[in-house]
């Protein structure tokens, strides 16, 4: 199935430059919601296109702008997330470095929709090659009249900036971005206030994930109906799914909501590596809990992922096939999160240090009796009483491996297991 919505067009030779994304029918969009569309009713169209954020928590776009555009404060902003952190997330890498012109359109639009003259495309710290074409892309818009002063001879300012932060996981998470976009240490705010009111500068903000704005085009030229014409009830149009791990294809596919699990690793990554079988897949990157091959028919949009006892997140898939040992993927995702602990909550901070402790010793085969259950009760107080969202999932994918897998751990602790190493250090 050719690319349909986000990255339409990708394949097409220096669709980068503005010109030959013109010549496809770029800006198009723009011109239509800045002729014959008012503010309200740009809000109005995404709302009914069904648009939810492709950031992770899948919160519904058009409300979203609803309530910036509501908020009586100005001035107010427009920010792309484009940290794209999550491990084994990288759909976001391929609108910023071959069509970036999507993406400012999108976020042209949503000022226009909610009354913003300001925008800033947030990279996380190693994107620098995306941050260059970004910034050339930019200089090129302004250029030719999209993006500035009276863009299309019409009422309306948008400038945008490109801002690279220092590098960490926690960078993503809106409010932690909005403080080192300030110039402060990347880490979160308390919320509430939200963003839509209290978001850059305390003004309110609309911040949204690179594929969300990438959708909006498509949804002002092509019509709600159109596009919601793809998709489930609750998530419509379509996804970038990261397929990566065990699987003969991994890559990035852009296929609607609603395909099965099955299929995406079936009929389009290629099946599982080597003929072997699948063991498990964590479906929303490494701070979501894993499903096991029962899961396979789960359709994938965010509610039903989150009814089988998982979360869709950005959709990057990680496939694990036997006999990978789950113990030693738990300790690697459970050293990532002890890194990249942002140290401002102690539960995250303290019990990301245990977790990987302990973890550590069940797979020597050092540890002691009851240390799975102790990795299980910590759990259970970092999920309730950490600050941000990293410290309540983080511990996800562990509980989940113990969940499904257990007896390797127990087998590991007691030194019966072939992978169990014995050294010190
Ligand atoms: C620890 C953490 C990391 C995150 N990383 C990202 C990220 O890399 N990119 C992203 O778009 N959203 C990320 N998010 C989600 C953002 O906080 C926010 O919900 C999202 O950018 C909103 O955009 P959307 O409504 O278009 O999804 C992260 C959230 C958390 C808690
Ligand atoms: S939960 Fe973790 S990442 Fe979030 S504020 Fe606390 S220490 Fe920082």
């Amino acid at each position: 199935m050719a690319a349909p919505i986000i990255y339409r067009d990708i394949e097409t030779p220096n669709i980068r430059s503005l010109a030959v994304y013109r010549e496809k029918g770029g800006y198009k969009a723009l011109e239509k919601a800045l002729n014959d569309m008012s503010p309200a009713a740009v809000v109005e169209e995404v709302k009914k296109a069904k648009l939810v954020g492709r950031g992770g928590a899948g919160f519904p776009t058009g409300l979203k702008w609803e309530l910036v555009s509501k908020d009586p404060a100005t001035p107010r902003y427009i920010i792309a997330n484009a940290e794209e952190g999550e491990p084994g997330t990288f759909k976001d890498r391929p609108i910023l470095e071959q069509i970036p012109h999507r993406l400012i359109e999108g976020m042209a639009i949503a000022a226009y929709a909610v009354g913003a003259e300001e925008g800033v495309i947030v990279c996380r710290g190693e994107f620098m090659e995306p941050a260059r074409i970004l910034r050339e892309a930019v200089a090129e818009a302004e250029e030719a009249g999209l993006l500035g002063e009276r863009i299309m001879g019409k009422d309306f300012t948008f400038r945008v900036w490109v801002y690279r932060t220092a590098g960490a996981y926690i960078c993503g998470e809106e409010t932690s971005l909005l403080e080192a976009l300030e110039g402060k240490p990347g880490m979160p705010r308390i919320r509430p206030p939200f963003p839509v009111n209290s978001g850059l500068w305390s003004k309110p903000t609309a911040l949204n994930n690179v594929e969300t704005f990438s959708n909006v085009p498509n949804i002002i030229l092509e019509g709600a109906d159109s596009y919601s014409s793809l998709g489930t009830e609750k998530n419509a149009g379509t996804k970038g799914y990261c397929i990566a791990g065990h699987v003969n294809k991994p890559g990035v596919y852009e296929l609607p909501f609603g395909i099965t699990l099955r299929d995406l690793i079936d009929n389009h990554a290629g099946g599982i590596l080597d003929g072997r079988q699948l063991k498990c897949v964590f479906p929303g990157g490494a701070s979501s809990s894993c499903l096991t091959p029962d899961n396979l028919d789960v359709v994938l949009d965010f509610p039903s992922v989150a009814a089988a006892g998982s979360m869709l997140g950005s959709a990057a898939l990680m496939v694990v096939a036997e006999p990978t040992c789950m113990v030693e993927v738990s300790l690697r995702l459970a050293r990532f999160f002890r890194h990249e602990s942002c140290g401002k909550c102690i539960p995250c901070r303290e019990g990301t240090c245990q977790t990987v402790r302990l973890l550590d010793g069940i797979q020597r085969g050092t540890g002691r009796k009851g240390d799975i259950d102790e990795i299980l009760d910590l759990a259970s107080v970092v999920r309730q009483s950490a600050f941000c969202g990293l410290g309540q999932a983080c511990i996800n994918p562990v509980v989940s491996c113990i969940k499904h897998f257990r007896q390797e751990f127990e087998e590991h602790l007691e030194g019966r297991a072939a992978c169990c190493r014995k050294e010190e250090g």
